[in-house]
Order: C-alpha cells, then structure tokens, then sequence
C-alpha cells in the first residue's frame, strides 16, 4: 500500500529572520478573500487559541482527505503544534454548521536541502475542499493566495507533497524528487556489503524521540530534497500516541559508530504470517543514516533478522546503494516509483543562488510564468566554485545557451534530480540552439541523487 498523505499531524515551528514579515504574522490574502467572496465564502486565519475552531478545522481536514472523524486524542496531541503555522479556513456562512470550514490550507516555513545547503521554503499542506463546495476555486483561491503570503514573507520557494499529481502543475509546482517503494525478499539475498564496524542497537520509543531530531537532520542534509521536520510531522516517523496499537508495534534501532556515537536510526514493524510464523513482514516506517556506515548496518540488521519473509520499505530514493550491496539483487523489487515532493519557486534569484551548481558555465532561462513570481529572462552565472550569480539577461545571443521553460519546469530543475535535456526531448524546455539544455544539464545535475523520505 502506498504511503498515506497525513498533513494533520504536520507540524513545525517557524521562525523568520530575514527582516520580512513572518509567515505566521501576516494575514490572510485579500485577492483571495475577495475571490471566495464572491462565492459567498469567507477566508479566515484560525486562532490557535481558540479551541472549538481549531477541532472545527480539523474535523474538516480529516473529512478533506476521507478520514474518520479526529478523536479526542489526535486533537490533544496536535493542540501544541497548530501555533507553529499559518492554519486557513474557509467558511459558508450559510451552512447548517457554519463553525466547520468548507475549504483548509496551513503553511509553514520550513528548510529544504539543495546541493550545497539549505533553501528556506514555504511549507503547505492540509489542502482539501469539502465535496460539497469542490470546483468552484477554492482551492485556487487559497493557493494563490497562500504563495502570494509565502512570496511576500520573503520565502523563495513553496514545497508540497501531493495526493494527486494533475493538480499542481497549474500553480507552477513541478516535481522535483522521486522516491520508490521497495519490496524484498531477506531469504533469498545475502549481505555482501561493507561490514560496519559500530554496533546497532534496539532503543525505546522515548529514547528514539530523543536522539530523533539530531538523527533526522544530519541525515536530511546528506541528499538535496530533503525537507526539515520538528513537532508531530517527525514523531509521526516514530507512532503517535493517539494510535496507542500503532504506537506500539513499532520497533527502533539505532546504529552508534566505535565511538559510540549514534548515525543513524530505523522505525519499523513486524506483522505475523498467520499462515507462517517464520514469514512476517517488516515494514520499514523511516531509515535515516548520517553515514555510509550507518545505513548499511541498519539495512543489514532489517534484511538478517528472523521470522521475516518479507521487508518492505516505502519511499526510498530511487538512487539506494542497496542493490549493490547484497548478492542477490532481484530480492529487491521496486514496486513503484512515484514523484514526491512538488516545488514552486516564487523568487528565482534567491531560489537560483540558494545552491550550488556542478558548473561552471552560463545559461540563460527564459521563465513563463502567469501568476508572475519567477517571469523574466533570468542570465544563471556559475563560477569554476559552483557558486552562482542570477541577474536579468541581455539579449538573446549566440555567445550564451538560451532556454524556454514555465515556472513548474523551474521547480523540477532546482534540487537537481531532473535532467533538462530530457525535458527538452519531451518538449517541456525549448532550446534557442540544439544543445542548449544539455549546456544546463552540465550546470543543474546533481552529484547526490535527491530524495524526500517523508510525507508532509
Ligand atoms: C483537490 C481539491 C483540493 C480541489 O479543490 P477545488 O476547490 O475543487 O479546486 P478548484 O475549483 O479551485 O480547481 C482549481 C483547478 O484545479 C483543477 N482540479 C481540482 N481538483 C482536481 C483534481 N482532483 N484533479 C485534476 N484537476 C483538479 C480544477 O479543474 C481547476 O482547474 P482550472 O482552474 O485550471 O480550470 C479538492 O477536490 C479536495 O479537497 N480533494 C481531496 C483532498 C486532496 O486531494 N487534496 C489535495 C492534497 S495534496
């Protein structure tokens, strides 16, 4: 099954110190506003102090994504977290409960991992329109709304990870991360793989909660795509508390290196075979390695263990050293590979430099952009550093490679997982010469192949 979409648990602390408005601190988007307006529909921000709106929005949430209804539980344990985010409802006024929003959206700021550092984004989740208000722009209202409040909060890039992939093209997010679910089969591998000389070790959950965020973030930084986690979005990897049975069949194992120092860690759980008790199937919730080392062992204790017939691991990169590291690599099927993290690039001089290139050379992007944010000819520099300069172009000319593409395009290309040349072959770039985009392949490919293991 793949992975479920959860954003109700989603959430993170932002902070802002750029000298803009925070995204917590603005309001909401009068375009939009008026927009819904005349829908007969009313935008508002959600006070996290007040307890009967935030449980509202929730409860609509849930129903958003066909969930059950929230419990008493899930909404105690969220309560912390709904400061940490800019939560939008839409309300008609003219429904039987008028208290439970039509229409959710939240924001956060957040990191995000590209090659060479980190680029501060705009995080979104909890997306949904209640069947009975859908197709009648809510859901475009709020997102334009909610990038225009991103833009102005100063944050070059929004991130979404998305339940469908039709929608968000149109709003100039384009996918930038693939990831793959994995299906294998321990019995039939052996492990041929380096032998790490740490030790791996099972830890309670109150102990993995602990070292968890440390973990977590060495880890992230390791692959572009990779986006910052705190709150319930990262205890999620662990069992929430208002899933006690969940909560409890999960299992932790951290690796530490010789000199006890912890690297990296897995969340898992076994299910029995009734059929065969030497059969379980493990699934594997979450592995985070800050090392090489560290992500072999966890892997090798995951494929040895007994009583497993099957493991199973949900949203891996598409580019795992796995493979290359057991005898037997048909015991590894990839069941599906799918895009997972959709970007949206708002400023794309801050966007652009915000990562460093495998360069160095000159390409100037000719950027088509309706809603306006990345619109322009945009001339990207990069020195023999790999460091970038992004200014507005001169004139078409011979000595520069010049390429066309719209801003979702643009969002593909940032954490450096999309090759351009593909795109131009599959017309989604236009060249001004032959060769242009492979002149931006040798610039924007990534040595690190980019992964997001985690739904937000
Ligand atoms: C997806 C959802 C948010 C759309 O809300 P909505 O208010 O009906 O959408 P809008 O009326 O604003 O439509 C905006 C555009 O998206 C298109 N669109 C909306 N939902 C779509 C879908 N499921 N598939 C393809 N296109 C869709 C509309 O046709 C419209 O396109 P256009 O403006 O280019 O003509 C809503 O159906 C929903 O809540 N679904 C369940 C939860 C979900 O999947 N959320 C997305 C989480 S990532």
């Amino acid at each position: 099954m793949p992975p479920r979409y959860v954003p109700i648990e989603a959430r993170c602390a932002g902070t802002s110190v750029r000298g803009v408005p925070d995204l917590l601190g603005l309001p909401v988007d009068l375009e939009s506003a008026a927009a819904l307006a005349e829908q007969g529909l009313r935008l508002a921000l959600l006070d996290p102090a007040d307890d009967g709106a935030v449980r509202e929005w929730r409860q609509a949430v849930h129903r958003g994504f066909l969930d059950p209804e929230a419990t008493e539980e899930q909404h105690a344990e969220a309560v912390a977290d709904v400061a940490g985010r800019r939560n939008l409802g839409v309300y008609d006024d003219g429904i039987a409960e008028p208290g439970r929003p039509v229409a959710t959206i939240d924001a956060w700021e957040a990191p995000l991992s590209l090659p060479g550092g980190d680029v501060r984004v705009a995080a979104i989740s909890a997306v949904t329109v209640s069947p009975t208000h859908r197709r009648r722009g809510a859901a475009r209202a709020m997102l334009g709304g909610e990038l225009r409040i991103a833009a102005a909060a100063g944050l070059p890039v929004a991130a979404i990870t998305v339940s469908e992939a039709t929608i968000y093209d149109r709003f100039g997010f384009g996918p930038a991360t693939s990831a793959a679910d994995l299906a294998i089969d321990p019995r039939r591998l052996r492990w041929t793989g380096p032998e790490a000389p740490g030790r791996v070790q099972l830890v309670g959950r109150d102990r993995m909660l602990a070292d968890a965020p440390a973990l977590f973030e060495a880890a992230r930084r390791r692959t572009p795509g990779g986006i910052g986690l705190s709150g319930l979005l990262l205890t999620r990897l662990f069992g929430l508390a208002s899933d006690p049975v969940e909560m409890r069949s999960r299992r932790f194992a951290r690796y530490d290196d010789t000199d006890g120092v912890p690297q990296g860690f897995v969340s898992y759980r076994a299910i029995e075979s009734e059929s065969d008790f030497a059969a379980s199937t493990l699934t594997v919730h979450h592995l985070a390695a800050a090392t090489d080392e560290a992500e072999a062992a966890l892997w090798r204790f995951l494929l040895e263990m007994d009583l497993v017939g099957e493991v199973r691991a949900p949203l891996r990169s598409v580019d795992e050293a796995l493979p290359w590291q057991v005898d037997d690599r048909r015991a590894i099927r990839t069941t599906a590979v799918r895009d997972h993290l959709w970007l949206r690039v708002l400023d794309p001089v801050a966007a652009l430099t915000a990562r460093t290139y495998s360069g160095p050379g000159r390409v100037v992007l000719d950027v088509t952009d309706p809603a306006g944010f990345a619109a322009g000819r945009w001339l990207l520099s990069v020195d023999a550093d790999g460091r970038a300069d992004v200014t507005a172009a001169p004139d078409p000319s011979d000595a520069v490679p010049e390429v066309a593409l719209g801003a979702s395009v643009l969002g593909s290309l940032l954490p450096g997982g999309v090759r351009p040349s593909v795109l131009a072959r599959a017309g989604r770039i236009g060249e001004r010469r032959g060769g242009d985009a492979a002149a931006l392949d040798r610039l924007v490919l990534s040595p690190v192949t980019p992964w997001l293991g985690v739904c937000f």
